[in-house]
């Protein structure tokens, strides 16, 4: 039985992999894409979901919602990475009849079909959450977990030295989502950056029969080019990690810690592991993962090829 997935998503190129993965995996159920700003802004990461969702030429579109937009002022966005336009600037189209829902509806609709049978992805800032957590304080409580791709414990950030792109973005919504009591797993920079693809993987992709993977390959091409987190020549697969935590279990480790959460100054976004004896406040934490394991198992995904023998 395929686990029902709602995934909320500030739609970079990293983010695309993740969503390629859960349309191309048969454990997942892909019933909802909300988007976030982060990457790009929220229009962009909006038209973004739905360029990408056109790309992969699908029978039939899940729902998808606009989400919010961060307020703070002055804040980076990550066209230096995965391009101005967000998606590799592969110049796809954007669907003419586009009419996204309202991220407050998608996750009512989704929380009341499917109760805790649901699992949030959470790859972008967590703006949507944690408005969610402030205006409809019942509703995440009925979901299942929320998995969410953010912050940097032990490791240096890729924004500032302390703070992770999703965390940095909207600290005071981590901090909240964080210590609301739900059941969350945070995959963290420090595992995140430990897959890496490089040339071979994408030559891989490339050559697969498989349009999504032709696609992705094209879209990868430009962050590998940029000399950022990982280095020139390699792609740094953040957001589709977290979703194989989800349907590899077994190839991650996992520790139970509260998280803290610097809202504002200079290391905002900054995130340290507390050891309080509030375990209603602790979350999940993946602290290693099986690197090559993982590489393997996702490109045979979006490649629907099996490569090892
Ligand atoms: O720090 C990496 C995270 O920030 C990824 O989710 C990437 O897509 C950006 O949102
Ligand atoms: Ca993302």
């Amino acid at each position: 039985m395929a686990t029902p997935v709602l995934i909320d998503t500030d739609m970079g190129v990293d983010d695309a992999v993740a969503v390629a993965l859960a349309l191309r995996s048969g454990a997942i159920d892909l019933v909802g894409v909300a988007s976030v700003e982060g990457n790009v802004p929220l229009a962009q990461a909006t038209a973004n979901v739905a360029r990408l969702l056109a790309a992969l030429r699908l029978p039939k579109w899940p729902p998808v919602a606009r989400g919010l937009a961060q307020v703070a002022p002055g804040l980076e966005y990550s066209a230096h990475v995965h391009g101005p336009d967000g998606m590799g600037n592969l110049d796809l189209a954007t669907p003419e009849a586009f009419a996204p829902c309202g991220h407050v509806e998608l996750y009512e609709q989704l929380i009341g079909r499917y109760g805790k049978s649901l699992v949030i992805l959470a790859i972008g800032p967590l703006t949507n959450l944690a408005a969610l957590v402030r205006e409809k304080p019942d509703l995440l409580v009925r979901a299942g977990q929320i998995i969410i791709m953010g912050g940097a414990v032990w490791c240096p950030g890729n924004v500032t030295k302390d703070a992770e792109f999703n965390f940095y973005r909207d600290p005071a919504a981590a901090a909240s989502v964080l210590s609301a009591g739900l059941p969350v797993t945070v995959v963290p920079l420090d595992v995140t950056r430990q897959v890496q693809m490089d040339e071979s993987h994408v030559a891989r992709l490339s050559r697969s029969r498989s349009s999504t993977a032709e696609l992705l390959a094209r879209m990868i091409r430009f962050p590998m080019e940029q000399s950022v987190d990982g280095g020139r020549g390699t792609f740094l697969v953040h957001d589709a990690l977290a979703l194989g935590v989800l349907i590899w279990p077994s190839l991650f480790m996992r520790a139970r810690m509260g998280l803290d959460v610097t809202t504002d100054g200079k290391q905002a976004g900054r995130v340290r592991p507390t050891v309080g004896k509030d375990k209603s406040r602790q979350v999940g934490v993946v602290i290693s993962v099986n690197v090559v394991d993982f590489l393997e198992n996702l490109l045979e995904q979006l490649c629907q090829e099996r490569f090892v023998v």
